[in-house]
């Protein structure tokens, strides 16, 4: 199918998936707590409920709501107690999350990526601070009202969480089961939603004979089957192979923008973070240690632990020339080394080849790319040139780059 046959029938399934989602008494039973099982479009506390939904939902006005953060944390500390001692997950975490972004939050293992991420449904209950969504302040919602509120917040997990003895379709619409939801209403929106993630076809089908992509498919799905505001996705694409990652990823991209929805997503992979955020956090021992654009981390970072994340990004120097660098070439002939840094706030546009041509007609690149995130362009270039025409190439300034480190250098003769 071409791109534009596949994105015209992904909008005809986003249609449907709406149309699928406009009935009232579905619309309310998504908000049902999950202990009880039949419809609640009647019994004594439906206005009571209903306030609690409108609470949930509406909060300000809709202006207010749009340039608020969707989600605010405040001074978040966490330490759990372990058999070795305590440990502190989170430390006086703050930060802000506009609606309708997708918004990265990165670190090593045992960073705190996961427990923070479990604090914005209250999975995890942080010891201090506040996460407030929409103005509302999670850790002071009722056991109702938290029902609710987590019925407008749709989880991914890098392991999909599949129910292996139910069918694609049944897994995608048991949430709706679980909150009373008609059968034929069930039916209408979990095949809108299979059509949005491209499994129409496979409803029928277990969930051992599909590929991880597919498994995570049904997991967006099943994420998206009470139409949330909120998805959270906690290292998602780990488990998949780079080309599942990508069809994940732009999957991602596009429900988030038809939805208008907010992504916060966690992962260890830069990579991922490159892709599809917008702003990026980073982790390190439960405390921010870095934030901002992501073609800004990515191009200027300013930790040792994004440093750390970004090194297999980088285009390291080819082995063979690795094992002939020297420090210095103690007055022998040879070629200085260079990578040339650039960081995409000096030339948004790309490198200009004339002010490359600053570093001599002897300059020879050897290796390296740039990459463009969010219209910048960035990335490091690799070149060598004699060491003799370095030293009288210094004095010109920086060749468009925003900076060049001289990795070392290689005696002659040897390239
Ligand atoms: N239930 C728990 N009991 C004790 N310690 C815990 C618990 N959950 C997490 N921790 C510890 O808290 C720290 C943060 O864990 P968390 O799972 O948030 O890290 P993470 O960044 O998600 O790591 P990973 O990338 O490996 O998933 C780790 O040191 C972890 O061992
Ligand atoms: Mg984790």
């Amino acid at each position: 199918m071409s791109l534009t046959l596949l994105s015209a029938a992904r909008d005809a399934a986003w249609r449907a998936v709406s149309t699928a989602m406009k009935y009232p008494e579905a619309e309310f039973a998504a908000y049902a707590p999950t202990s009880t099982a039949a419809p609640l479009s009647s019994g004594p506390d439906f206005a009571q409920r209903q306030a609690q939904i409108d609470a949930v939902r509406g909060g300000p006005s809709q202006a207010e709501a749009e340039a608020a953060p969707h989600l605010i944390f405040e001074h978040i500390a966490k330490q759990y107690k372990a058999a070795s001692g305590p440990v502190q997950a989170l430390r006086d975490v703050s930060f802000t999350v506009q609606r309708g972004e997708i918004f990265g939050i990165i670190g090593r293992s045992g960073a705190g990526k996961s427990t923070l991420l479990r604090t914005i449904n209250a999975l995890e209950r942080p010891d201090a601070g506040s996460v407030s969504i929409d103005g509302l302040r999670v850790g002071e919602l009722d056991e109702d009202a938290l029902v609710g509120l987590r019925r407008r917040i749709g989880m991914i997990f890098q392991h999909f969480n599949l129910l292996s003895a139910k069918t694609v379709r049944d897994n995608v619409g048991l949430p709706l089961r679980v909150a009373g939801v008609a059968p034929e209403q069930i039916r209408s929106r979990v095949d809108a939603l299979l059509d949005l993630v491209g499994l129409r076809d496979k409803a029928e089908v277990y969930p051992a004979k599909l590929s991880g992509g597919q498994k995570q498919r049904v997991g967006i799905a099943r994420a998206l089957v009470h139409e949330p505001d909120v998805l959270l996705c906690d290292e998602a694409t780990s488990a998949l192979d780079p080309e599942s990652t990508q069809s994940i990823l732009s999957l991602l991209r596009d429900v988030s923008s038809k939805m208008g929805l907010t992504v916060v997503l966690i992962t260890h992979d830069m990579a991922v973070i490159r892709e599809i955020c917008d702003r990026v956090l980073v982790l390190d021992q439960g405390a921010i240690v870095e934030q901002g654009e992501v073609w800004k981390v990515l191009g200027d970072p300013q930790a040792e632990a994004t440093r750390a994340l970004l090194r297999p990004l980088m285009h390291g120097l080819p082995p063979d020339l690795a094992a002939q660098l020297v420090d210095d070439l103690q007055g022998r002939p040879g070629l200085a080394i260079l990578s040339l840094h650039y960081g995409g706030a000096q030339r948004p546009q790309g490198v200009s080849l004339q002010e490359l041509a600053l570093l001599g007609p002897q300059a020879t690149l050897i290796h390296g790319g740039l990459d463009r995130i969010r219209g910048h362009a960035q990335g490091s270039l690799l070149l060598s040139l004699p060491a003799a025409s370095w030293h009288a190439a210094k004095a010109q300034g920086l060749a468009g780059a925003d900076f060049i480190e001289v990795l070392g250098y290689v005696p002659a003769p040897v390239l």
